[in-house]
């Protein structure tokens, strides 16, 4: 570490023991109110900072990189994705980029089987129900639902969660697991996760009761499940997305929801978060969570250490444990 400590800047509130942990070891700016920076704010940071501590709620387009001098040198992202960050405008100036891979992964599979529990068995519905006092007292034909166990879940992005989401699909729920991904994946390993490796999204989009989406945003998979994707879908099926808002064409959803072309979805994530479509809230067939899939403590705080372990790595000159850009 240099004798003077390092300037950084991090852009929400995180945390109180990492704060605390990061303090004692730079000369440390927090966002005291936690209010949204614009990418105005930020990219005047990137002049002023020689870090700064983004994370998904901020954007950091190639204007943040702009100016002809900036001072920070790198950008260490509190949480595993980095769609908000113009990586190629980051790596054009010299300046690197890190994330927080691994310790999410758990709660995150966990949520996205909170989500397909709660739209396949009405919990959010029923949940309504009982608070607004509509509930008249138990009867055969009572929010029918759809039995999980033995289904089929398709699972789309066999990375860490994916894995982690397959393991509990199968193993937890005895729930056949087929999976779509980029490259192969061994058998094996696949066998593992009690999965099986189909070749492409439309066959898993066909084969699947549920389908699950566990692949990062951006350009290159923006709208993948789109209107045609979700027509492949089965009528019964329910879509569930844990992993970017934009990946999905929410307002094809919308009308895949009204109109019978899917059952339901258990959504975490949206195009243009914190706004969710009228549309979308006005369904009883979908199930809205305010994007909480790392929201537990012992995560938020591992994903704020891991965060420190790389800016640490950084400013004593050793190679960065988690390197994006
Ligand atoms: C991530 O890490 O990318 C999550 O979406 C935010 O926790």
């Amino acid at each position: 570490m240099p004798m003077s400590r390092p300037r950084i800047l991090i852009t929400r509130r995180w945390p109180e023991t990492v704060e605390q942990f990061l303090t004692e070891r730079f000369d440390v700016t927090l966002n005291e109110g936690d209010k949204p920076m614009s990418v105005e704010a930020i990219a005047a940071a990137m002049a002023d900072y020689d870090a700064v501590l983004p994370t998904v709620s901020d954007k950091l387009p190639a204007a943040v990189f702009a100016a002809g001098h900036l001072c920070a040198k790198i950008l260490a992202n509190y949480g595993v994705g980095y769609n908000h960050i113009d990586i190629a405008a980051a790596k054009a100036k010299g300046i690197v980029v890190t994330n927080t891979p691994g310790v999410l992964t758990d709660c995150t599979a966990d949520i996205a089987m909170l989500l397909l529990l709660m739209v396949a068995r009405r919990g959010g519905e029923g949940e309504r129900e009982v608070r607004d006092g509509r509930w008249s007292g138990w009867r055969p034909t009572h929010l029918i639902g759809t039995k999980v166990t033995g289904k089929t879940v398709g699972i789309i992005g066999f990375g860490r969660i994916g894995k982690a989401f397959a393991q509990r699909c199968h193993f937890g729920f005895g729930m056949d697991v087929v999976f779509y991904n980029r490259s192969p994946v061994d058998p094996a390993e696949a066998a593992r996760y009690g999965a099986r490796q189909l070749a492409s999204i439309d066959e898993v989009l066909a084969a699947a009761d549920f389908v699950s989406l566990h692949f990062p945003g951006g350009a290159e998979n923006r709208h993948m499940i789109n209107a045609e994707r979700l027509a492949r879908m089965k009528p019964s099926a329910f879509l569930i997305n844990t992993a970017r808002g934009d990946v999905v064409d929410e307002a094809a959803l919308a009308e895949a929801l009204e109109t019978g072309v899917i059952r339901g979805a258990g959504l975490d994530v949206y195009e243009a978060e914190p706004q969710v479509p009228a549309r979308l809230k006005a369904l009883e067939n979908v199930v809205l969570l305010p994007h909480l899939g790392s929201a537990t403590q012992e995560t938020r705080v591992a994903m704020g250490m891991k965060a420190a372990d790389n800016l640490i790595a950084f400013f004593d000159g050793r190679d960065v444990p988690d390197r994006v850009g």
